[in-house]
């Protein structure tokens, strides 16, 4: 059976179709599909993807790595060998058509944090998705005078959708201009040789990520973070920020950090 020709869409669902699909590493992968008319979401949101397998759907949490303004989406994914989705998902190739819920939520965004100076994007793994999407928009830029984009991989290979997307805005007809150098990329790894390498975590608290990038430790007035990655990268930097006395904002009461798990499956 071809698992990408859905037999019935559900009720409740966009049925769209993939437009280039991108293989990174055997683990890793990116692809980007139509974007329905009337689809709105923030920069920094998920959504529900999926496709029917068999007769059922399977749907699994993605961050939306796209802009607000894009005309398409994209999304960043893990290659889970006998993951319900992903199994499944690793194998899409234009024209194929992918699902997604109607309704995109989050706390990733930036009407979650206090005006401040500078912000910091946390990531590990496909942990990047949701600041791709925000480094692409203008109003990231509008809002803060630096943006520093921190990923870290266990391996080289791994942070090439992150050197894309920088290429990508350096070399964008508008964004550009817009970004300048407000933008800092600063990519690590753990398990190979690298320019720079260690947990984000150990970089935080040795004081060398900011020794590097030349700037002040964290500080409540002018800094704001957001985190994204796995359920203990998300706890130890969490509490990294908070002894530096940033605290926790959400949607419905803004303040001077946001976290969101990384997706997997
Ligand atoms: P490490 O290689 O030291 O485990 P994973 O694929 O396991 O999610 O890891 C992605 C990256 O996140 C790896 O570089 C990994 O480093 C790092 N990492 C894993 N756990 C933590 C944590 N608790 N805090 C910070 N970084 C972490």
């Amino acid at each position: 059976m071809n698992v990408h020709t859905p037999v019935k869409i559900p009720d409740g669902v966009y049925a769209e179709t993939v437009l280039d699909v991108e293989h990174y590493t055997d683990r890793l992968f990116r692809f980007r599909m139509t974007r329905p008319a009337g689809f709105r979401f923030r920069s920094g949101e998920f959504a529900m993807i999926g496709l029917m397998v068999g007769e059922k759907p399977v749907y699994r949490a993605y961050s939306i790595a796209s802009p607000a303004w894009d005309e398409e989406l994209e999304f960043f994914s893990i290659k889970v060998p006998d993951g319900p989705l992903t199994s499944h998902l690793q194998k899409i190739k234009p024209g194929d058509t992918v699902l997604m819920r109607k309704k995109p939520t989050g706390t990733l965004v930036l009407d979650a944090l206090t005006p401040g100076k500078r912000l910091y994007m946390f990531s590990t793994g496909t942990g990047i998705a949701p600041f791709a999407s925000l480094i692409r928009d203008p109003e990231t830029y509008e809002k803060f005078d630096e943006v520093i984009l921190t990923h870290t991989c266990r391996e080289v290979a791994e942070l090439k959708y992150g050197f894309d997307l920088v290429e990508e805005i350096r070399n964008h007809e508008f964004l550009s201009e817009l970004v300048g150098d407000k933008l800092k990329h600063y990519p690590t790894v753990t398990r190979e040789e690298f320019s720079h390498t260690g947990r984000i975590t150990d970089l935080i608290e040795n004081g060398k990520l900011f020794a590097d990038l030349g700037v002040p430790p964290l500080n409540p007035e002018t800094d704001r973070g957001m985190i994204c990655g796995s359920a203990e990268m998300l706890k130890d930097t969490k509490a990294l920020l908070e002894k530096a006395g940033l605290t926790e904002g959400a949607n419905s009461k803004p303040a001077e950090f946001v976290i969101e798990r990384a997706f997997v499956g």
